[in-house]
């Protein structure tokens, strides 16, 4: 996504680009190969440092709102590029954010951290 806009990105990938891997900064590697993959695409990308999960790099998160939010671990630039950027769009085309365990790419099936419901519209007193 390359021009600010009033109507938010139907899904947000949150890089951390922190972890690193036996190689080096795996993160950053990963963010820089997104970020030249996406540039077209109305998913927004956004570093992170850290999302916790430190002992399963490299680590994303899908996020926007009104939709269930998705931390996937065990991935890198060399192998899920193209599964992260299927996983998106998916995610991106879904009202909610609940992609169908069937269409999610495998890694986004085996590397699911964890899944956080939307936020429900703030209470008033
Ligand atoms: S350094 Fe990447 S999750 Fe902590």
């Amino acid at each position: 996504m390359t021009a600010a806009s009033a109507v938010p990105p139907a899904a947000t990938v949150l890089v951390c680009v922190t972890c690193k891997s036996a190689e080096g900064p795996a993160g950053a590697a990963l963010y820089n190969a997104l970020e030249a993959r996406l540039a077209d695409e109305d998913i927004a990308l956004r570093p992170v440092e850290c999302l916790s999960v430190c002992k399963r790099p490299c680590t994303v998160a899908l996020a926007a709102p009104g939709k269930w939010t998705y931390v996937v671990g065990d991935l890198s630039r060399e192998a899920n590029v193209e599964d992260i950027v299927t996983a998106a769009r998916r995610y991106a085309a879904a009202p909610d954010g609940l992609v169908p365990w069937r269409e999610r790419p495998l890694p986004f099936r085996k590397g699911v951290i964890s899944r956080t419901p939307p936020l429900a519209p703030a209470l008033t007193r």
